[in-house]
């Protein structure tokens, strides 16, 4: 079982913010919404961008600035447009003020709407 791995302290990502982290080797974007936090794989899988860095919120949705793909934050699913490839999701822990990264997640339903 993989462990798990802090990676930011929660006081240093509030309700609507984005970081990029490292945890098992692959860039993440780890986020707070609505204070759940989330981890994805930073990659946009259309041509790489950045989604950490250069990817910005619009509700529960991360949204690339390149060509504008969108995905679901909860899920990691695209959601515009609809189905096709998603971001891979790794499991989150709170721990002593900590937020920790643990295993991938089973990936996202990628069938169209
Ligand atoms: S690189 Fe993200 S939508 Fe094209």
């Amino acid at each position: 079982m993989a462990e798990y791995v802090p990676v930011c302290p929660t006081a240093e990502l509030g309700p609507g913010e984005v970081r990029e982290v490292e945890a098992h080797g692959e860039k993440l974007a780890l986020l707070n919404i609505g204070q759940t936090y989330y981890a994805l794989s930073a990659a946009c899988p259309n041509d790489g961008t950045n989604l950490a860095r250069e990817g910005r919120l619009d509700g529960d949705a991360l949204v690339c600035p390149n060509d504008g793909w969108a995905f679901d934050v909860r899920t990691g699913e695209r959601v515009r447009p609809r189905g096709g490839p998603a971001l891979r999701r790794r499991a989150i822990a709170v721990k002593d003020n900590q937020v920790l990264i643990g295993p991938r997640l089973p990936e996202a339903f990628r069938g169209a709407a």
